[in-house]
């Protein structure tokens, strides 16, 4: 079948999509974006986290079929051209990046986390970031990035030239 929605903001088509491919599948093999990560398959890491409509879901449970004449943001769409998002940026400047497994779903939950709850307490971060698996960190420099860019985006919204934003 073939299926037709828009991704990272551009209409986009999948032929020969079988019925039981996942949108995970669709994204990464057919389409070419390789950043939203393969690691277990079975919804239970988080490494495959994805917009759906505004909402994040683990690609590897969303049959591919689902995501007709829907919408798809991937870790990949985040960065409005070369510019990171600020939870992009956030990251790098925490040393939060670690391997690329964990990384883009702990971005995508995190920006999600951002533009609903701009000022999040410890445990909102903690709730929020509690489906993607690291097996490696001890998480804290993943909540200092979500905490930097939190700090940084009200500081913007004091500072008229801020540029911060969660989106
Ligand atoms: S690959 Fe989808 S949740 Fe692990
Ligand atoms: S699984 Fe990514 S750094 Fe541990």
């Amino acid at each position: 079948m073939r299926v037709t929605f828009t991704v990272n903001g551009r209409r986009t088509e999948a032929d020969d999509v079988w019925e039981g491919e996942s949108l995970l599948y669709v994204l990464r093999e057919r389409l070419g974006l390789p950043g939203s990560k393969n690691a277990c398959e079975q919804g239970e890491c988080g490494s495959c986290t994805v917009y759906l409509d505004g909402a994040t879901v683990c690609a590897c449970l969303v049959a591919a079929g689902q995501a007709q004449g829907r919408d798809v943001r991937t870790v990949e769409g985040l960065a409005a051209g070369e510019r990171l998002a600020p939870v992009q940026q956030a990251f790098l400047d925490a040393g939060a990046v670690q391997c690329g497994f964990c990384t883009p779903g702990l971005l995508v939950q995190a920006h999600a986390l951002l533009a609903a709850t701009p000022r999040p307490s410890d445990a909102d971060i903690r709730e929020a970031l509690s489906g993607n698996l690291c097996r490696c960190t001890g998480y804290e420099k993943i909540m200092d990035a979500v905490r930097l860019a939190a700090g940084r985006r009200a500081g913007a919204e004091t500072d008229p030239a801020g540029a911060e934003g969660a989106s």
